[in-house]
């Protein structure tokens, strides 16, 4: 990885004053179990398939574990976004990769026709006027995306599951919008699929091999039973 971005290690203590803070500062909403074992998770998740993809492993890992670094503030109280929040805090210690990646995790699908976050519009539409100045999507933008999706506070999942999940948690986003990005990135876990030669959530120990998959197990049940 380039010098211009964070070691394992200087992440890792990020991670840790970014969790400090919060607790002192704006602690109201804060899981930080659940906080931490999704950042970790999604960082292993990234490594495993990066190697197997061909993609800088190390670099998946940072990217992964610092992909929610915006969330040292609270959204709600401090008024913020945390894909905007993690990026200025990112690229004021000059790591321009992670900061990316800290905005456009939250985008899988940059040009919907509507606002599909629980964010306001208008700092919605500031994080996509910064990521519009980046150009296409790279493929470590797409692979946090999907690995985002993959866990869900921590549990290793599949994207139906993560879908169930966000609407339960979510009650105020129509499950439409949610369904849209659930498709989003089960078209980017196929992309995953072809570039690593085999299933992402079989490389991964997720017990499920496919969306398709899904459909019969109790994670579509759970999904289902969401969205009726
Ligand atoms: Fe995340």
């Amino acid at each position: 990885m380039a010098a211009s971005e964070p070691s394992r290690e200087t992440a890792e203590r990020l991670i840790n004053e970014a969790a400090e803070r919060r607790r002192r500062e704006a602690p109201s909403g804060f899981d930080e179990a659940a906080w931490r074992a999704h950042s970790f998770g999604v960082a292993r998740l990234a490594e495993r398939i990066a190697s197997r993809a061909g993609l800088d492993a190390e670099k998946a890992f940072v990217s992964g574990l610092l992909h929610d670094i915006g969330k040292r503030w609270n959204e709600t109280q401090e008024n913020v976004f945390h894909s905007l929040s993690g990026y200025h805090y990112m690229a004021a210690f000059g790591f321009k990769g992670v900061a990316r990646i800290c905005l456009t995790h939250s985008f899988p699908l940059l040009h919907s026709a509507e606002n599909l976050l629980p964010n306001p519009d208008a700092l919605v539409n500031e994080a996509r006027g910064v990521i519009e100045t980046f150009g296409e999507y790279d493929d470590f933008d797409r692979l946090i995306q999907l690995c985002d999706w993959l866990n869900d506070c921590g549990t290793d999942c599949s994207v139906e599951y993560r879908a169930a999940s966000i609407i339960r948690r979510y009650p105020e986003i129509p499950a439409r919008k949610t369904l849209i990005l659930a498709d989003t990135v089960s078209d980017l876990k196929k992309r995953f699929d072809a570039l690593c030669g085999e299933d992402v959530c079989k490389i991964c120990g997720i017990p499920c091999r496919s969306v398709g998959d899904a459909r019969q197990s109790q994670d579509a049940n759970l999904f289902r039973a969401r969205v009726s």
